[in-house]
């Protein structure tokens, strides 16, 4: 056996974190059936020369008895500011033996203390930001419906400006560290390179309540003798818009930089943002999130970022006053670019418009490589559809503009904005004299970078394609928080679809780090009465009050899920006093036990189609899920009066929900879908009901000729909750199921992400006639789950923690004949392959630490590699349940086969 993949807080040597007691996991790697860790030894070095002899002169666990490979807390002397530290570990197998140290490890301490800073706040001079606008008399398309209500008239961002220092290092250099961050979005370049791959950073949080640092290792950039330091800084979600506002949360962008470097003769020298950096100008006369940006070639500074610049008619910048805010290291994945696509077609829409397809909704931006006379203007606008006429689909942007400029100066350049972000597939160009070469525009796709989990895919080829538009639309909207429409002025990080989502979310990729970090943007909306807000963060002046049902519910949701998914007990015990507050908020405003009052803006279940869930009943039915949940989390925080007092508030609305809403027939108010897949994915009724309650669901859709009704509270619960009673067929044809409304629907019509809405585009009416409506929002994605847990067959079994016990069952229906996936769980891949034709085979495999049971359809003969399961290795034969033979196996790989039936 030997360990691998070693991480610290979710992440592979990490640079710069601020958790004091940093958490260490790692997954296994066995050659040997069923092996299992028995003991480890964790060996913490304070450098690479005493980890390579794993001394652990900071921390030696000594060997511990134990399986756990996930999240155990460095207990070593406090860590320094800067610390770095290498780690390795040791484990031992089922047998016994050793395996040896794993290749050594590190992370790498970020600033601990305010008084680490040396470095002051800076603003470029005025001259060098002054804002600009209205760009270029630039509008909405003259004829959309919208153009007037959305005018973004005297709209003026801040310029982007550069912001500089010369310094010398009088000796060789052996590290040198970047400690930055911004009210703003920077580019931080030394000696004229761009350090990083990151982008958009600080990134987003509420800036009032917490700014993120990043820290970079510079060492190769720094050289003995002259050196330059210089960030080209941006307004970002800081200084730019921000939904349907400006500025929300300051004017002026300004930064925070501080170089450390260590001379090979040991001394230290600081290179720190102050009164004495000068600033001037950038070529980008504006740059928004939202409205895109404009780059003026003719005003490019050569050399802006070396050292041999001359700067000496560049404006000193300003110190400003810091933030009230705490400064923290960043936790989550940053946003990089994360794939390039190539344009499918282009045509000439009308003489020098040049419409691109590029084949696939995307986020991101265009990489233009052009030449042309100079004072040319590219005017590049972005939308996610076409009308039929051929023009871009514009009256979904709202107010995003997302219209990027460029002005050539008569030399060749290749351009790609800096801090813009569009949601778009349908790319136009104007102003561009002649044709457009080869490879004159390309599709930068960016999204933060979550390490990918999950692959899944089966004999139906639309559901294929559902699974690539779910994929698609998680990279687009796991944007620094989970947002929604990456189109339109919005790009909120709305409570309500992170928790319908989540579950697909966490198949599809490792989304621990990314909402380890949006759970503090939550956190931080929650206000001394226990609500949340809609949005996290909170976009100011509030423009929502407290959270809505099944919104601020993702305050318990979220944490609970990633406990079962990761078996982050630390994080629920962080997240523990939030999750109770927001369920006493709800308490104290509806003693009766039903959700009545207290409801925010009450969106009920969201763009769901033909069919009204009562509000109340959907509210009251999160609010018992919420208790229940807390309830749960006290359980496993070993909180035994919590867990009292929340299990009997569960209790005491499931009562008052039945009173209320359940006949004795088991027919619910309202008779909607949603209402009976809450009713029963929550666990509400009782059991002579439950039956009923799927029954009824059934009908239903019977009633619809198999079409669902469900909007956003509902959608993630539908299929599971026929499942879990009895109606798995008509789960298969609401999947199968092409027309409208389904999900398969809008694969039909050429969707290549999923839609925000059922009726976003149909036949009858063309595009749904409504400012709202996006072509890449990923709420109705939440049948993700359902793809991979029952096509695919992988499944956690009652109380697993971090898929540590599985259950590996495919229940195929309609038309699928095999399926096979892959997840990277926390303990390392599990894969899973089926196919059913004469016989039913099936290819398990799993890591060391892991039990699945095994589901197989019962027939008289199973085979495991050939061998009677029953004298198979590392097989243990369970007995036969509900028409399946049931196996127990650990790690390795089996090849099940089962009897011609
Ligand atoms: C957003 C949704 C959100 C909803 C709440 C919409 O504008 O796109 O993501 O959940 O508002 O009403």
């Amino acid at each position: 056996m030997r360990a691998l993949a070693l991480r610290v807080e979710y992440r592979t040597d990490p640079v710069g974190i601020d958790v004091r007691r940093p958490r260490l996991s790692w997954e296994l790697e066995s050659a040997v059936r069923g092996d299992v860790q028995i003991g480890y030894r964790i060996a913490v070095s304070s450098s690479a020369a005493q980890a390579a002899a794993a001394t652990g002169d900071l921390w030696d666990s000594g060997r511990v008895s134990s399986a756990e490979t996930i999240g155990i807390e460095y207990d070593g002397p406090e860590l320094r500011s800067g610390q770095r530290c290498w780690w390795s570990v040791h484990v031992w197998d089922a047998s016994g033996g050793p395996s040896g140290w794993a290749p050594a490890a590190f992370w790498e301490m970020g600033l601990l203390e305010d008084s680490d800073w040396r470095a002051v706040w800076i603003a470029p001079a005025v001259e060098a930001s002054q804002s600009v606008g209205p760009p270029h008399g630039v509008t909405l398309d003259p004829g959309s419906p919208l153009a007037s209500r959305f005018d973004l008239g005297g709209w003026r961002g801040p310029r982007p400006a550069y912001l500089r220092q010369r310094f010398s290092v009088e000796a060789p250099v052996v590290a040198a560290r970047a400690y930055v961050t911004a009210r703003g979005l920077y580019d931080l370049h030394v000696n004229g390179q761009r350090v990083g791959e990151d982008l958009l950073r600080p990134g987003w949080t509420d800036y009032d309540k917490r700014i993120q640092y990043q820290v970079y290792d510079v060492t190769p950039f720094v050289r003995s003798g002259a050196n330059a330091v210089a960030l080209l800084l941006g307004s970002g979600w800081f200084a730019g818009r921000v939904a349907w506002q400006d500025r929300i949360y300051g004017d002026t962008p300004s930064v925070l930089v501080q170089l450390q470097i260590t001379r090979a003769d040991g001394a230290v020298e600081f290179v720190c943002s102050d009164g004495s950096w000068v600033s001037a100008a950038s070529p980008l006369l504006w740059s928004d999130l939202l409205i895109g940006e404009c780059f003026d070639a003719s005003a490019q500074v050569t050399g802006w970022d070396a050292a041999e610049l001359d700067d000496t008619s560049w404006q000193p910048v300003t110190v400003v006053a810091p933030p009230t805010a705490p400064l923290v290291a960043e936790r989550g994945p940053a946003v990089r670019r994360l794939r390039v696509l190539t344009p499918i077609s282009v045509r000439q829409q009308v003489p020098g418009r040049w419409t691109f397809d590029m084949g696939q909704n995307m986020v991101g931006r265009v990489r233009l490589r052009v030449s042309g006379p100079a004072g040319t203007r590219l005017v590049i606008r972005h939308a996610e559809m076409l009308e039929a006429d051929g023009r871009l689909h514009t009256a979904n942007l709202r107010k995003a503009l997302a219209t990027d400029i460029v002005v050539l100066d008569g030399d060749d350049i290749v351009y790609e904005p800096h801090f813009t972000t569009h949601g778009f597939r349908y790319v136009e160009v104007s102003g561009l004299p002649g044709s457009p070469a080869d490879g004159f525009l390309t599709g930068i796709v960016l999204g933060s970078d979550l390490p990918q989990a999950g692959e899944f895919e089966c004999s139906h080829p639309l559901v294929n394609a559902l699974q690539s538009n779910i994929v698609w639309g998680q990279w687009g909207n796991f944007f620094e928080v989970p947002t929604d429409c990456p189109q339109r002025d919005e790009r909120l990080g709305w409570t309500g679809d992170a928790q319908a989502f989540i579950n697909t979310a966490c198949f599809n990729a490792d989304t621990a780090a990314f909402f380890t970090k949006w759970l503090d943007d939550l956190i931080d909306t929650q206000r001394p009465d226990g609500a949340v807000g809609d949005v996290a963060p909170l976009v100011r002046p509030a423009m929502f009050g407290a959270a809505a049902p099944g919104w601020g519910d993702a305050v318990v949701i979220v944490p609970w899920r990633l406990y079962e998914r990761y078996g982050d007990r630390g994080l629920l015990n962080r997240c523990f006093p939030a999750m109770a507050a927001w369920v006493d908020y709800i308490s104290t405003g509806n003693p009766g036990h039903l959700w009545l009052n207290r409801r925010g803006m009450d969106y009920g279940d969201w763009v769901s189609v033909n069919a009204e869930t009562p509000k109340d009943l959907l509210a009251t039915a999160f609010f018992a899920h919420s208790a229940d949940l807390v309830s749960r989390a006290a359980v496993v925080l070993g909180r035994k009066e919590d867990a009292a007092r929340y299990g009997k508030r569960f209790q005491s609305i499931r009562t008052a929900f039945n009173d209320a809403y359940v006949t004795p027939s088991g027919r619910m108010v309202g008779n909607t879908q949603t209402a009976y897949a809450l009713g029963i994915a929550f666990d509400l009724l009782p059991a002579d009901k439950r039956t009923a309650a799927g029954e009824f669901l059934a009908a239903d859709v019977a009633s619809r000729a198999d079409h669902l009704s469900t909007g956003f509270l509902g959608v993630a619960h539908l299929l599971p909750a026929l499942l879990a009673t009895g109606q798995l067929d008509t789960a298969y044809r609401l999947l199968e199921q092409e027309s409208f409304p389904s999900w398969l629907y809008s694969v039909r019509q050429g969707a290549t992400t999923v839609w925000e809405r059922w009726d976003a585009w149909t036949e009858n009416d063309g595009f749904k006639d409504s400012e709202m409506n996006s072509f890449n929002h990923y709420a109705f994605g939440s049948v993700g789950e359902w793809l991979y847990s029952v096509i695919g067959g992988l499944r956690t079994a009652v109380g697993s923690v971090g898929f540590d016990r599985l259950v590996i069952k495919p229940q195929p229906g309609g038309s699928i004949n095999s399926a096979r996936l892959r997840h990277h769980t926390v303990r390392g891949p599990v894969s899973v392959e089926w196919t059913q034709r004469e016989a039913f085979d099936l290819t398990v495999s799993l890591p060391p630490n892991v039990t699945a049971e095994v589901w197989l359809p019962e027939v008289d003969t199973v085979t495991e590699g050939g061998t009677p399961v029953a004298s198979a290795e590392g097989v243990k034969v369970l007995g036969r349940r509900d028409g399946y033979h049931v196996l127990q196996v650990g790690a390795g790989r089996y090849d099940f086969r089962t009897g011609v039936r």
